[in-house]
């Protein structure tokens, strides 16, 4: 950490000059052509807890609602109940079952009377669930989980916000370092693209950044961005404090595909890894500190 001389935002070095729009355009090329095997990132896996209330979302206009089994294991599905289509996001969870409240048609995550369970997968600190009928694509076993400080070793943190574009236009957004210190001069500062892509073999854009603490206290720090799949953006820090810490972004669709007025939802999920002391007293009080 270090303080940094004062500085206003409109004299800051002109970086939005270097930006090169062909350069993002080939990287979210790229990004595009990679499988997802049809997963779709909804939520914080501890958003849909064991013995809580199903959560409901919605996946490129499909419904799709959510919960556990008494064990805990993640169950998904349709969102409307196979009887009379009543939203299932309101019924209730007992002993693990999703009980329809309109009838009481229980539902244990099985296939019933048309009603098909999707794939559902809960990676630790994000659940994915897999629509084929929506991804289009060859499907697979498993969603592509970025690479993340060693399990046990970071603390997570999942911020979820709606945006009216498209996936694609959130992936563009996040492939574009060079707005960073433009847009979001509350967080970052001093940032320089030290080397764009080189395309599939070495795709990612290396930047030297420094995170705004608090007003003149700054942590600088090497990172990388990368794209691993359609939808997903990967901030790793690769130098200086809290290497291994990554902050993903994954655009989920939330409207059907070709809809006059697209809606996105933008997943951020924060894994914060660091050596210093305090960092490990921290991590064992996040369960208990949060909300
Ligand atoms: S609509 Fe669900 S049981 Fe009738």
């Amino acid at each position: 950490m270090r303080r940094r001389g004062r500085s206003d935002w409109a004299t800051q070095t002109p970086t939005w000059r270097q930006a090169r729009p062909a350069l993002i355009d080939d990287a979210l090329k790229r990004a595009c052509a990679r499988p997802s095997g049809n997963w779709f990132v909804v939520g914080a896996s501890r958003d849909v807890r064991t013995g809580g209330h199903p959560c409901g979302r919605t996946v490129g206009g499909t419904e799709v609602v959510l919960w556990r089994s008494e064990t805990g294991e993640l169950r998904a599905g349709p969102g409307a109940c196979p009887h009379l289509g009543a939203p299932l996001r309101e019924s209730r969870v007992v002993c693990g079952t999703l009980v329809c409240h309109w009838h009481g048609l229980a539902l244990d995550g099985g296939p019933f009377a048309g009603w098909e369970p999707f794939p559902v997968h809960d990676d630790g600190v994000l659940v994915w669930v897999r629509l084929d009928a929506v991804g289009g694509e060859e499907p697979s076993e498993r969603p592509v989980v970025p690479e993340r400080p060693a399990p046990g070793g970071g603390v997570d943190a999942v911020f979820t916000a709606v945006g009216r574009c498209e996936p694609q236009d959130v992936v563009a957004n996040r492939l574009d370092p060079w707005h960073g210190s433009w847009f979001h001069p509350y967080s970052f500062v001093d940032l320089t693209v030290a080397r764009p892509p080189l395309g599939d073999e070495d795709d990612a854009f290396v930047v030297d950044v420094s995170f705004r603490v608090t007003g003149r206290l700054v942590v600088p720090v090497r990172a990388e961005f990368t794209a691993p799949e359609p939808r997903t953006v990967v901030m790793r820090i690769t130098e200086g404090e809290g290497s291994t810490s990554v902050v993903e972004t994954h655009a989920t669709p939330l409207t059907a595909e070709g809809a006059a007025r697209p809606r996105t939802a933008v997943v951020e999920a924060v894994v914060a890894a660091s050596g210093r002391r305090g960092f490990a007293l921290a991590r064992a009080a996040a369960p208990v500190l949060r909300p």
